[in-house]
């Protein structure tokens, strides 16, 4: 028999942390970690190679365990239990969410309706690995005869923003003599800026979109038809050595006039946002070679592993989801500021927010009832130290309360004088005054004029987690996106939430089809849009010099 769980709010651990958050309030960090020598080595987890600090939270041991008791009283265990399972967790679409299959190894059994899905998965990978060779040999050749140069790849959201990311953190790891770049915007200007010192001949566009109908991927493709076509003298032939395809939608993909024995394929368990190791990445590997993609593959399933396997107070995404919970539910704090000090690492909170706000941004549970709390935190970021310069002020001395992880590395990839030990004194040094400030008799200490003690002073008790690994390599981006990817479930778990519909996306896509025309007709259309809507529809056709 199934078990019923509570409503959120009425679970007993739920009840006892919103008593326990009042005595929180009453123990500032400094406190803490006087009364307890020990805070900084206990508050800690490691896990493949990872290792978490999560001490400068405002936690107590009382905190923590009402939190892994909200994770047991939430079913946290069961529902791991289905997603790894195959089973149809995300309900509103009536899919699995398998993502994990995406770096199972060969070998392994995942059903999804009674069929295996990883010797698939293999197979795909196992043509991705062919192409990829072919291409970065010089063996595939454009139209004309010559090797490739430069990959395009046209996708959005989780078509595009994953390929950055893992493009720009692996760069160190990529094949120089190749450009790659990303078209996304349905802005021309990006086209237009991506192509202009390119060659088409050189060119390789892959066209990554699961549905293979998202509009702006369509119209971008569309124009590198048009691009790739003047360029070769309107030889429609050409467009089979110069596009690819990632897609679930073969027939679209067909239609759309690309050759289906260069499509790659992956499959609707793949939610957009968690496809970054499916053929999505298809750039990613073209950039670092199939070795390196198999290594951020194997530092994926790590995490899984980890996740999976690991007892929850050990558990690195349990805990950092749980804390997570704990900011955003019980202190209030609304946003979660991610801060890498990565430079290569720059694009990570771009890709956080599709995969953390796109999953958990959430109104209704799952059986559609309103939730009475709050879900998923706005997460934002930049990396480290630039980010010191502009928004931290913010962070140290504002009225709003925002937990950041910071990310680091023992070695830089490309070490530089006294950088790297720069670079990471700032890490240090902005954890530990967050969370501990300073006070005004400490400022007063310094001979600051009295009337510029409070200026000057920094309340302190601003939580943070450190997350600090050996240096980033491409396993380690596996694990890192990992433990993010099972963070946002285990939040989305406590919440029971479909962390992996995404309908919020729809309305906006809807209206924008039925304006169109409207923006484009020859003669002025009778509007029935509000008197805003009608009125910037009307000034925008002004604007164009349309009727
Ligand atoms: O923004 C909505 C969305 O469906 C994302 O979830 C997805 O990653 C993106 O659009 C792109 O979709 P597709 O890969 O089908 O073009």
């Amino acid at each position: 028999m199934k078990a019923t769980i509570k409503p959120l709010t009425q679970r007993p651990a739920w009840k006892a942390l919103a008593a326990h958050h009042k005595l929180i309030k009453k123990l500032p960090l400094r406190k803490l970690f006087a009364e307890d020598a020990k805070r900084g080595q206990r508050f800690t987890a490691e896990a493949a190679g990872m290792f978490l600090d999560f001490s400068k939270n405002c936690i107590t041991d009382q905190t923590l365990k009402l939190l892994l008791q909200l994770a047991g009283e939430s079913g946290l265990r069961g529902k791991m239990d289905a997603m790894f399972s195959g089973a149809k967790i995300n309900v509103t679409e009536n899919r699995a969410v398998l993502h994990v299959a995406l770096r199972a190894p060969k070998g392994e059994t995942i059903l999804v309706d009674g069929k295996n899905v990883v010797p698939e998965v293999h197979a795909v990978l196992d043509k991705m690995t062919e192409f990829s060779n072919r291409v970065r040999s010089g063996e595939w050749k454009g139209h004309t005869g010559k090797r490739i140069k430069n990959v395009i790849n046209i996708g959005i959201g989780g078509s595009d923003l994953g390929p950055v990311m893992a493009y720009e953190a692996l760069k160190h790891y990529s094949e120089r003599s190749l450009t790659f770049r990303f078209i996304s915007n349905v802005d021309g200007t990006d086209f237009v800026e991506v192509t202009r010192d390119l060659d088409p001949t050189e060119t390789l566009f892959i066209i990554s979109s699961k549905t293979f109908t998202t509009l702006e991927t369509m119209t971008n493709a569309q124009s590198a038809r048009d691009w790739l076509l003047a360029g070769l003298g309107g030889e429609v032939k050409a467009v089979a050595k110069h596009f690819a395809a990632v897609s679930t939608n073969a027939e679209k993909v067909s239609a759309f006039g690309i050759d289906t024995v260069n499509m790659f394929g992956f499959w609707d368990w793949v939610g957009g946002r968690y496809s970054m190791d499916s053929a999505i990445g298809l750039s990613t590997m073209l950039a670092v070679g199939p070795d390196n993609f198999r290594a951020l593959l194997a530092g994926f399933h790590e995490m899984d592993e980890h996740f999976r396997t690991a007892p929850f107070e050990k558990n690195l995404p349990v805990l950092m989801g749980l804390l997570s919970v704990w900011n955003n539910d019980f202190l209030g704090a609304q946003t979660v500021a991610v801060l890498p000090y990565e430079q290569y690492l720059k694009r990570f909170p771009a890709y956080l927010q599709q995969l953390t706000m796109e999953s958990n941004g959430k109104h209704v549970t799952l059986d559609g009832k309103k939730v009475n709390y709050q879900t998923g935190p706005v997460y934002w970021g930049e990396p480290g130290t630039n980010g010191q310069h502009s928004f931290y002020q913010l962070i140290h001395q504002g009225t709003r309360l925002i937990p950041c992880d910071f990310i680091a590395f023992g070695h830089a990839l490309t070490p530089l004088g006294r950088h790297h030990d720069i670079l990471l004194a700032n890490v240090f040094a902005q954890a530990e005054a967050l969370a501990f400030g300073k006070t005004a008799a400490e400022v007063k200490a310094e001979g600051t004029p009295d009337r510029l003690v409070p200026h000057r002073v920094f309340e302190g008790n601003r939580p943070s987690n450190v997350i600090l690994a050996d240096r980033l390599t491409p396993k380690v981006l596996g694990q890192l996106v990992a433990l993010y990817e099972h963070s946002v479930f285990t939040q989305g778990a406590i919440w029971n939430i479909d962390s992996f519909d995404q309908w919020g996306v729809e309305l906006g896509k809807v209206l924008a089809q039925r304006i169109v025309p409207e923006l484009e007709s020859e003669t002025a259309s009778k509007l029935k849009h509000d008197s805003s809507t009608n009125n910037l529809i009307r000034r925008y056709r002004t604007l164009k010099g349309a009727k």
